[in-house]
């Protein structure tokens, strides 16, 4: 395989991998490797079963089946769709996740590392592609933080809720996401985690922040805590630690939760289609104990 550094602050992309084949012990090594230090890496020109792409992303770690349990694809639960399609009056997808600057699970103690998705169907304009992806660098925000603030918040932690993103989608973004209900709100309670994180393949320090689900730096007063959290969300998405991926079909896409931040960009009509498979890989091979 050849990876080419995109040379902005995050991203490369991996040829001469074909997917649908079993991944060496080696391939892998080198793939986590890149994902740690290039937060995002895309694959062109693939061509996958559902279940090819759920074996490339298992390899990774578990796979999580969503909360929603909604979107999944007929015998394969970790395969979830994105979509804006509607065939016969149904959706064929969950029509507007991650529109928002987010980090995926934060909100859960077992936190996320890495998302797969496989470009199926990407709108287009004037020949440009919409629907693209945007991602932030985590480990560049960390280094870019005062060294006041670092010394402040080291040892911290935040507190971060599932509601959170889910409210403000029905809220401020005209979603048609149903309410929360009182047994999903229970099932999925506010976690807490460090502002600072050792990513488990760089070793370096990541801001673990988002704006999507980070609620309060639990150590501090309420008013510190709201304006320090203003001033991380602010700082993290800066244009200077920005990437955007412009998707193609047949493009998979991957990238590192614990060392970026991402946002769906949604600037595409109903009538423009998007159709996306993706998986999701929990962070268990960094953070579970090994079995005695
Ligand atoms: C996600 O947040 O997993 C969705 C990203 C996308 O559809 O571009």
């Amino acid at each position: 395989m050849k990876l080419v550094a995109s040379g902005q602050s995050l991203g490369a992309r991996v040829e001469d991998l074909d997917l649908s084949k079993p991944l060496s012990d080696e391939a892998f090594k080198q793939l986590e490797q890149a994902l740690g230090k290039f937060g995002v890496l895309s694959y062109p020109g693939q061509n996958l079963t559902s279940l090819q792409l759920k074996n490339f992303s298992e390899r990774f770690g578990r796979l999580e089946v969503n909360v929603a349990n909604l979107y999944q694809e007929p015998g394969l639960p970790e395969v979830m769709i994105l979509s804006n399609m509607v065939e016969n009056g149904k959706p064929l997808g969950l029509s507007d996740a991650g529109q928002d600057w987010h980090t995926d699970m934060s909100y859960s103690s077992m936190i996320a590392f890495t998302n797969v998705l496989y470009g199926i169907e990407i709108p287009h304009r004037d020949g440009e592609p919409l629907g693209n992806t945007e991602f932030c660098n985590m480990h560049a925000a960390y280094d870019g933080l005062p060294g006041e603030l670092k010394t402040r918040l080291a040892g911290m932690t935040i507190t971060h809720d599932f509601a959170k993103f889910w409210d403000k989608m029905r809220r401020e973004k005209g979603s048609s996401r149903p309410a929360l209900t009182d047994a999903q709100r229970k099932a999925k309670p506010p976690v807490t985690h460090p502002v600072f994180m050792t990513h488990p393949i760089t070793g370096e320090k990541v801001l673990y922040a988002n704006p999507g689900y980070s609620m309060r730096i639990n150590e501090l007063p309420q008013e510190e805590s709201d304006r320090i959290l203003a001033f991380l969300f602010e700082h993290q998405l800066q244009s200077k630690y920005q990437y955007r991926h412009r998707w193609s079909v047949g493009d998979v896409l991957m990238w590192d939760n614990m060392g970026t931040l991402h946002n769906a960009v949604a600037d595409y009509r109903p009538d423009e289609h998007r159709y996306i498979k993706r998986c999701q890989v929990m962070a268990n091979r960094y953070f579970e104990q090994a079995a005695p």
